[in-house]
């Protein structure tokens, strides 16, 4: 199976409500909710109080992905606005450890990105820790961008690295039909995909046909 975690930060930011109800109609089951800080990377998105609204009219399985430095000094923020799963990036801190257990302590599933960059390898001690690996495809920061090919062999080393664990493995940029094909191939089994949804002309099929591609496994 794979699950499909429409980013938010495509849509259309006049009516959300609207938005959300039709990727969670059309059968997505993760929401993906890019936070940025303008310092981790470039760009400005949204934070708690915009996820706070848009929990009380969905039941999907809400997918932050923190793309801010230092996490755990903002994480309190995070706690009781209705996300299931956080998500935070290697290169953002000096304490992944205590910021990743800080998540689990306040009963939250809780994940570990990494950019283009940085190997994979860096996973390895937090494996058991932790319910989903992020491998980004493209550089953090905006929507829009090509996926990046050279990726795929990460994606390949996450899924030996995971094995039986009980992990998701997602992947996140540039994510179409495609590229999202490639992924499933090397052992992706959560797409995330903004652009390829949200600027689609009929995101209800988009959805569907990326559904499909779980049938790959
Ligand atoms: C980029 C974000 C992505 C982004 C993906 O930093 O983490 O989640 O929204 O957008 P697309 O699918 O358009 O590449
Ligand atoms: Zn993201």
């Amino acid at each position: 199976m794979v699950i499909i975690s429409p980013s938010l930060l495509a849509a259309d930011f006049g009516c959300l409500y609207d938005e959300v109800a039709k990727v969670e109609n059309a059968g997505a089951q993760w929401l993906h909710l890019d936070v940025m800080d303008g310092h981790f990377v470039p760009n400005l998105t949204f934070g708690p109080d915009i996820i706070r609204q848009i929990r009380r009219k969905s039941k999907l399985f809400f997918d932050a992905h923190l793309m801010i430095e230092q996490p755990e000094k903002l994480l309190p923020m995070f706690f009781n606005c209705g996300i299931d799963q956080i998500t935070i990036h290697f290169e953002a801190t000096q304490n992944v450890q205590q910021a990743l257990s800080v998540i689990k302590n306040h009963n939250l599933k809780c994940g570990l990105s990494i950019k283009p960059q940085t190997p994979t390898e860096v996973l390895k001690p937090y494996l058991n820790m932790i319910d989903n690996v992020l491998i980004m495809t493209v550089e953090p920061g905006f929507g829009g961008q090509k996926f990046m090919t050279d990726q795929l062999v990460k994606i390949r080393q996450a899924t030996e690295m995971i094995g039986d664990l009980p992990i998701t493995l997602e992947v996140d940029g540039g994510i179409n039909i495609n590229t999202g094909k490639e992924c499933v191939k090397c052992g992706a089994n959560v797409l995330v995909a903004g652009s390829a949804v949200f600027k689609s002309e009929n995101p209800v099929t988009t959805v569907k046909e990326l559904i499909k591609l779980g049938e790959l496994k």
